[in-house]
């Protein structure tokens, strides 16, 4: 394929059995996002699809835990992300469902006609049942040890703690999700998908990459090589299940398609609403061969994008992925992202505690991308980077240009360079071009985080000409030259709004209003957006600082509702530290009266921040919430814990113990630690959900 006439992109269609977090967000939906505001921009004509999996275990599973219906599940979450994705301003063409008529009619024919083909094979085999619920269980309602990992809470599709693709045969001590009784085995019949016999086409063209015209990611290249090279086996494609696409066979009563067979055609059911909607030709977006298929997804995903959707793609004749840029996961402070323990950044809960700033998630989210490894989403980063690269660089130089240019201008585009150019102009002009060349490249190569830093590079080099020639001292002297230096800003500026579009629309848009401009586009260096004489609006603010108090607001929230941490779990082993304890047990201290106790204040609290104090290898330095204020404490453990896994950790502390210095820093309290007999050190921890800065008595 030389220039595509057309594409066709998705992402993920997430699981509507739960919220949002940030981590979606970074893998899947804002690259795609970018990528197709980037198509846009460019004049290419695009489809983006995206919608909710309505079917699986995940759903009715969750629907039990709610109990209730996985009806009522999925419409709940269905608005609850549709409406999240548009704050985000994730521009899908459509977010279809599908529990939708026409994806239900569009899944059962896909399977209908691969039947007919003789695609399928059928077999009866033993699986596992659940006597007292009277139901077989697939996928998540078994669960079980990880014969890889020794997780004891495996499902029977996958654990999630090593990542390892299961069967439930491989599980061992299986038990039901239901009864959580040791399941029996009964007949069933179900139909296949024989991957062995797709190996041979699969390899041409995954491995030897022939006829995909692009490179992969080394990280979707080399799973998809260790899948076909552990070689390939028939994978069922239906479930004894009464809840999804009710497989369209007879003699095929209670079985439904496997969720894993009807999500991706999800894709095309999308398409077609959308087709219908607008009036276009669905199938010239998946079976033209000029038409470019990209699948954005996370890194769980890889093997249902590269291998098992493509195979029943090619057997129907559509179009194949021609990329699949898969990202690695988000961490969150140190630790897993993770729905279950509510360890997350929920989207609508970021919209809710900072209202309008949507960009700015945006800008953090993919300046950090697991693009090609896991990365780490910290409140500290994004603070940083709000406050250090959109507010000082990119909002300082449109906000100067624009007071300058009011101030000493009316507003008005002034007067540009005429004749001989000097070299500092020349060169702040090209990095227009410069920037062009960059974002460009780099979002074809679905690098976005390095897209997004060369849309930054041209505001810095904005700053940095400001600075250099300080045209607020020079108006005096030289209104000339001042006027000459504004307009240069200005088309930068105008330039930064079409660039930005792509990553930070609500930006994009602000500054066209600054600027008065239309919303229209052109991907080009070369247009002059401001003529001479132009009126500007007046200035605003694109970017506000985001204070300490806001950042720890929202680490005490994410801590909040965590439960309370066992020292097994949580606490670095100590091994290798030597001790000298003989006996198991420390001797017991005297006798004391009540009133000797009842002079301790003791109370609950929560570590917010803990580092390493300078010059003092066994000193860890502080900050405790204790609900009505926060203290500072120094403490001589630094040789048995990392400061940075600290954070968050439940704590009792003695509140009213006289301060004292500590390497110059004033310790404001102390905290309770447990130790055992080899010198290893707990936390005494207040029970889950005890309040900071309860008395404990
Ligand atoms: N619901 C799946 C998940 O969240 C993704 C489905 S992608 C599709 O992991 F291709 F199947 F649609
Ligand atoms: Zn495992």
């Amino acid at each position: 394929m030389s220039e595509p006439k057309r594409y066709t992109v998705t992402s993920a269609l997430p699981y509507a059995n739960g919220p949002l977090h940030v981590g979606h967000i970074a893998g899947a939906y804002l690259p795609g996002d970018i990528y197709v505001r980037y198509l846009r921009l460019r004049g290419r004509d695009v489809v983006y699809v995206c919608g909710s999996d309505e079917h699986g275990a995940a759903i009715t599973i969750q629907a039990k835990k709610e109990g209730t219906t996985p009806q009522a599940i999925i419409d709940k979450y269905h608005e609850i992300n549709k409406q999240a994705f548009k704050d985000l301003g994730i521009n899908f063409d459509i977010y279809h469902r599908t529990s939708s008529k026409l994806h239900h009619e569009t899944s059962s024919q896909y399977f209908k006609d691969l039947y007919d083909k003789g695609f399928f094979e059928e077999r009866e085999t033993e699986q596992y049942y659940d006597d007292e619920f009277s139901q077989f269980l697939a996928d998540r309602y078994i669960i079980g040890t990880c014969p890889n990992c020794g997780n004891e809470n495996a499902y029977g599709d996958q654990c999630e703690k090593c990542g390892t693709t299961l069967s439930p045969d491989e599980l061992i001590n299986p038990r039901s999700m239901l009864s959580n009784k040791a399941p029996v085995k009964r007949l069933t019949k179900h139909w296949y998908l024989p991957l062995d016999k797709q190996e041979d086409w699969l390899r041409e063209w995954i491995i030897k990459g022939n006829g995909r015209n692009e490179e992969w990611k080394v990280n979707v290249a080399g799973q998809c090589r260790s899948w076909i090279e552990q070689g390939l086996h028939p994978r069922s494609i239906t479930r004894d299940l009464d809840w999804g696409v009710p497989v369209p066979l007879p003699g095929a009563e209670g079985k439904v398609l496997y969720v894993w067979l009807d999500a991706p055609i999800g894709y095309i059911s999308a398409t077609k609403q959308w087709a219908i909607d607008n009036n276009k030709d669905w199938e010239l977006y998946w079976k033209n061969k000029d038409t470019k298929l990209v699948h954005f997804i996370g890194k769980d995903n890889i093997v249902f994008h590269c291998i098992i959707f493509p195979t029943i793609l090619k057997a129907n004749n559509y179009i194949l992925p021609t990329n699949v840029p898969a990202n690695e996961f988000m961490n969150l402070e140190g630790r897993k992202l993770s729905t279950s323990r509510n360890w997350a950044v929920w989207v609508h809960e970021f919209l809710e505690d900072f209202p309008g700033q949507q960009d700015v998630l945006r800008y953090y989210l993919c300046s950090n991308m697991p693009e090609t490894k896991d990365s780490e989403f910290t409140w500290a980063d994004f603070q940083a980077r709000n406050n250090n690269e959109l507010v000082a660089t990119l909002g300082n130089f449109v906000n100067r240009v624009m007071v300058l240019t009011h101030k000493y201008f009316e507003g008005k585009i002034p007067d540009g360079p005429q004749g001989d150019l000097k070299q500092e102009d020349i060169e702040f002009v090209a990095q227009i071009a410069k920037a062009y060349q960059n974002v460009g490249e780099s979002i074809e190569k679905y690098d976005f985080r390095q897209a997004q830093n060369s849309l930054m590079e041209l505001a810095r080099s904005g700053d940095r000409y400001l600075g250099l020639l300080e045209p607020w001292k020079l108006y005096k002297i030289d209104p000339k030259r001042t006027a000459e230096i504004l307009y240069n800003g200005l088309q930068v500026i105008a330039h930064l709004s079409v660039l930005s579009l792509p990553f930070l629309p609500t930006t994009s848009g602000k500054l066209r209003r600054l600027l008065n401009l239309p919303n229209e586009f052109e991907w080009n260096p070369g247009t002059v957006y401001l003529p001479t004489g132009h009126q500007l609006n007046q200035p605003e603010l694109l970017f506000s600082k985001v204070e300490d108090e806001t950042i720890a607001k929202q680490v005490t929230k994410l801590h909040a509702s965590q439960p309370m941490t066992t020292p097994t779990e949580e606490t670095p082993s100590t091994e290798g530290i030597a001790t000298t304890q003989t006996s198991a047990y420390e001797p017991m201290k005297a006798e004391i009266v009540f009133d000797d106790f009842a002079k301790i204040d003791l109370r609950a609290g929560t570590i917010i921040t803990a580092e390493k104090v300078e010059k003092a290898d066994k000193l860890l330095k502080f900050t405790v919430d204790l609900g009505f204020e926060q203290r500072t404490i120094v403490s001589g453990v630094a040789s048995h814990f990392q400061p940075e896994t600290l954070i968050g950790q439940r704590v009792s502390i003695v509140a009213n113990l006289a301060p004292r210095k500590l390497k110059g820093i004033e310790s404001q309290g102390m905290i309770l630690l447990a130790e055992d007999s080899a010198g290893k050190l707990y936390f005494t921890v207040p029970a889950e959900g005890t309040p900071n800065g309860s008395v404990i008595r």
